[in-house]
């Protein structure tokens, strides 16, 4: 076993301590990384069915189950979505499109099938559907992973979120977060060096008083093992390339410049209010 095939070592680029039996469903998760090529390899129903209820077992806020999986199976729908994308093609490989959605819809229209008021319009429901959404994800993601398939999960679908939402007919009440590419792996993943737990963890108070070194300290962990080439890095054209773009430099160039500034419209028009808490 080499350093890096050790699970922290693999995870974090340094050794830390672990129990000595790490049980095979955790060593799996210590092992984790997206897909982005498949097999054209077909995904039964069965095995679907499967996924779909991991997902369903998340946990889900005061089990209001808040949110919606379109399957997205058929190659024309597929290839609709997969073109509001055109710089990742990985999502054209893959055999199935999961979209999972945020839905305050659902509970909107059980208070009307049961005469009550609906009075939670507001950032709160919002936060616990993305949330639901989110857990669901995950647990699909998990059980893909123990069946050998792959999967990555695709935000950019939200830079066109008015074409997604025509394409999969989403009403009011209803919010893509990711699309989820699922197929058999036909390439291996990267596993990707992860924050040391000193940075993300912290210990009963929150204390980011060291976060420059320990970030410097990370960067040039990341770096050694894997650095990133230009294609890699955000912005070239407003930066430029560096010989050494590190992890804080990549991801400062990226929130550098708006991101999908026309969400929390869309969430207006869909009839989801973040503004205030009033119904
Ligand atoms: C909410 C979410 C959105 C993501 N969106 C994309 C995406 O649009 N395209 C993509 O190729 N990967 C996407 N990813 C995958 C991440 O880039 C990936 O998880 C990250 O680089 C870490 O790699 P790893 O998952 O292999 O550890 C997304 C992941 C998450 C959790």
């Amino acid at each position: 076993m080499s350093k890096d095939d050790k699970p922290a070592h693999g995870r974090y680029g340094v050794d830390i301590d672990l129990p000595a039996d790490i049980p095979d469903a955790i060593a799996a998760l210590l092992d984790r990384r997206v897909i982005r090529k498949y097999s054209s390899a077909a995904i039964s129903e069965t095995t679907m069915a499967l996924l779909l209820s991991a997902a369903q077992s998340a946990p889900t806020k005061s089990n209001l189950q808040q949110y919606s999986i379109v399957v997205v199976r058929n190659p024309s729908v597929r290839n609709q979505i997969a073109d509001l994308v055109p710089s990742m093609p990985w999502m054209k490989t893959a055999p199935v499109i999961v979209v999972f959605l945020g839905d305050v819809r659902r509970i909107r229209r059980l208070a009307e099938m049961r005469g009550h008021t609906y009075q939670n319009n507001n950032a709160d429901t919002f936060m616990n559907a993305a949330v639901d959404a989110a857990l669901a994800m995950q647990c699909f993601i998990t059980a893909a992973d123990h069946l050998g398939l792959g999967t990555c999960p695709i935000s950019y679908v939200r830079n066109r979120i008015d074409d997604l939402a025509e394409i999969l007919a989403l009403p009011d009440g209803v919010f893509p977060i990711a699309g989820l590419c699922l197929g058999y792996p036909d390439a291996a993943g990267y596993l990707s060096m992860r924050l040391p737990q000193k940075i993300v963890v912290h210990r009963d108070h929150y204390d980011d008083s060291e976060l420059e070194d320990d970030i410097a300290d990370y960067d040039n962990r990341a770096h050694d093992r894997f650095a990133l080439s230009p294609t890699k890095q955000r912005h070239t054209d407003k930066y430029g390339v560096l010989e050494k773009c590190t992890w804080s430099e990549n991801a400062a160039r990226q929130l550098s410049l708006p991101e999908r500034a026309g969400f929390a419209d869309f969430l207006k028009r869909k009839a989801i209010n973040l503004a205030s808490d009033e119904p």
